[in-house]
């Protein structure tokens, strides 16, 4: 048996440290949360995304009374960008959030399941995603690449092994 360890590595910086273009996909990605359907939490995401030809693509969360059809703000942005320029990288996402019932403190954190279809495309276009996490109070956390989410992903090659 012996014990292994990974590493993670992140940003903590200001929303006024970061450059223009970063501000402005942030601003976008709170723009797309006030368009949010979230009648039932109440929990407003955003997200957009920075493309290679420099085009935003943004989206929000979408829910449903049968709880589990809904979908999440990354996903939203995400898919729809994979349907529109299937062969566009993805360069940046930025994520923000905003509760119609308390005042949010921290960033708002990624699902499991946005995780593992951001890492997917950052293996399909096979370049990293950046990724920029909003707090309300401007807090932002950065990582350069979806594996400092989501290490260990469940990857193709797995599947094809069996
Ligand atoms: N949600 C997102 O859109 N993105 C996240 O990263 C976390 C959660 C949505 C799903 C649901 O509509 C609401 O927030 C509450 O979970």
């Amino acid at each position: 048996m012996k014990e292994e360890k990974i590493e993670l590595t992140f940003v903590k910086a200001n929303f006024n440290e970061l450059d223009i273009s970063e501000q402005e996909l942030i601003e976008k990605a709170k723009n797309a949360y006030s368009n949010a359907y979230a009648p039932y939490s109440g929990f407003l995401v955003g997200a957009a995304l920075l493309l290679e030809n420099d085009e935003i693509i943004s989206g929000n969360n979408q829910e449903n009374i049968a709880y589990p059809s809904g979908l999440c703000a990354e996903r939203v942005a995400l898919y729809y960008a994979g349907a529109k320029y299937p062969d566009v990288s993805v360069k940046t996402i930025a994520i923000s959030a905003k509760s119609k019932t308390y005042d949010i403190t921290d960033v708002v954190s990624p699902c499991g399941a946005c995780r593992q279809v951001m890492a997917e495309y950052q293996q399909k276009q096979k370049q990293n995603i950046r990724v920029l996490l909003h707090s309300p109070n401007d807090e932002v956390l950065i990582a350069n690449s979806v594996d400092d989410l989501l290490p260990f992903m469940f990857n193709s090659e797995q599947l094809r092994k069996f």
